[in-house]
């Protein structure tokens, strides 16, 4: 708990904010035992953002992708062991082609810039999503991440990429009949924890806290197993304008929820 403390701290010094009493009080409020250990975000509005300033909407993917890199150091520093960020999805395809492409390059930009950070943080950094359709520039970003991060025992950070929740069911439901056709699986064996396994999240726990930015109170697409018992989360703020203190303030109100799973408390 102090050691989180402590990263919070110093962490905040790094990004260059002045400390305010607000954010000293939000800290010393979180309850250090009951940090979420997979927190999931749906970054919306980034489009929105740009919009309203008269810019392109690619200006507010760049201005979004600040943003990660400010939350990541965050769960990081809070202690959180998976960050999963919705980056893709399998219905974004239908964006103009410029637009596509500008997002396809990102994970490049994104490994060029951080890749040094996200190493000495002892980060790990997947992906969940269909990798056939990504371009091979994408796919390569990911696997330079894969390669450099993987012994890396700290907080797992994966991007969604051309990642949908329908589809990655569908790829667990063939991934099984598969084994089952090649005598790997049996029908009794399949149940809740096995069937968990045949999706792209296999290893990863349930998400705890799934926070949505930019108004829209919908999933999209979002880990519809997943998100079965998570906490949701959303406000009207838009990605790149979600800073420490929005998240911040998403854990504390995460840690006020009752969570009863369906028993009583
Ligand atoms: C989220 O912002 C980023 C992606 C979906 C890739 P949007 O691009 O959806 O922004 P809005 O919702 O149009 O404002
Ligand atoms: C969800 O946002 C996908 C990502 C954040 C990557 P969208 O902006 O694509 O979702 P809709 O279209 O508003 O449902
Ligand atoms: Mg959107």
């Amino acid at each position: 708990m102090l050691e989180a403390l402590k990263r919070l701290f110093r962490g905040h010094q790094e990004i260059g904010v002045t400390s305010d009493t607000d954010r000293s009080e939000t800290i010393k409020q979180l309850k250090f035992g009951q940090i979420p250990k997979h927190v999931a975000i749906i970054m919306d509005g980034n489009g929105r953002w740009a919009a309203k300033r008269g810019l392109p909407r690619i200006a507010g993917h760049q201005a979004g992708m600040k943003t990660v890199r400010e939350i990541v150091r965050v769960a990081d520093d809070l202690g959180i062991e998976v960050l999963t960020l919705y980056s893709f999805s399998t219905e974004n395809w239908k964006r103009p082609r410029d637009e596509v492409n500008f997002l396809m390059k990102l994970p490049q930009e994104f490994f060029n810039s951080e890749i040094k950070e996200l190493k000495s943080r002892n980060i790990r950094v997947e992906m969940v999503g269909s990798e056939s359709q990504l371009p091979g520039f994408t796919m390569s970003a990911i696997n330079q991440f894969r390669e450099e991060t993987k012994e890396n025992t700290g907080l797992q950070l994966n991007f969604a990429m051309n990642y949908g929740s329908r589809s990655e069911i569908l790829y667990a439901v063939e991934g099984m009949l598969r084994d089952q056709a090649g005598g790997h699986l049996d029908i009794d064996e399949v149940n809740e924890e096995t069937f968990a396994r045949y999706l792209y999240t296999r290893d990863l726990p349930d998400p705890d806290l799934m926070i949505r930015t930019s108004g829209e109170i919908r999933i999209s697409n979002f880990m519809l197993w997943q998100l079965a018992y998570s906490e949701l989360w959303f406000t009207e703020t838009a990605w790149p304008d979600f800073k420490e203190k929005s998240f911040l303030q998403a854990i504390q109100d995460y840690q006020r929820r009752s969570r009863r799973y369906g028993a009583l408390k």
